[in-house]
């Protein structure tokens, strides 16, 4: 009965709906959070710089489009409905030739520049 209680007035998230509102590329945007973890979607074209995060992995999901991951010795090709999580502390470059919409799932706080940093930086913890 608590539990019927509790779900009442919840809503789902559409994914969709979400990536629709989202304006311009490599701006993730926090969808819910999980614990001390949170779900971003992102719109990215074209490339992106070399970073890696020195305190996490860091999850990709991709829900339209090809993703590249490149890494210093080979690359990972990710199509809609394929995911990858790319290892704590390892060098990568996202890269798309044609858009590509998908999801991220790491921890609060992590930059999309890891700490390289720089002007490729986005905004963090954006809600939309
Ligand atoms: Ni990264």
């Amino acid at each position: 009965m608590t539990d019927v209680n509790a779900a009442r007035g919840k809503q789902a998230v559409n994914l969709q709906e979400k990536l629709e509102r989202i304006e311009g590329f490599w701006q993730p945007r926090v969808i819910a959070e999980m614990n001390d973890y949170q779900f971003k979607l992102v719109r990215i074209e074209g490339d992106f710089i070399w970073h890696d995060h020195p305190e996490t992995d860091e999850t990709f999901i991709v829900i339209e489009g090809r993703l590249r991951i490149d890494f210093r010795d080979g690359a990972v090709h990710i199509g809609p409905g394929e995911m990858f999580v790319v290892p704590k502390g390892m060098e990568h470059k996202p890269f798309a030739e044609k858009e590509v919409r998908m999801m991220l799932i790491e921890p609060r706080g992590t930059l999309n520049t890891g700490r390289e940093g720089g002007a490729r930086t986005a905004e963090n913890d954006i809600w939309i």
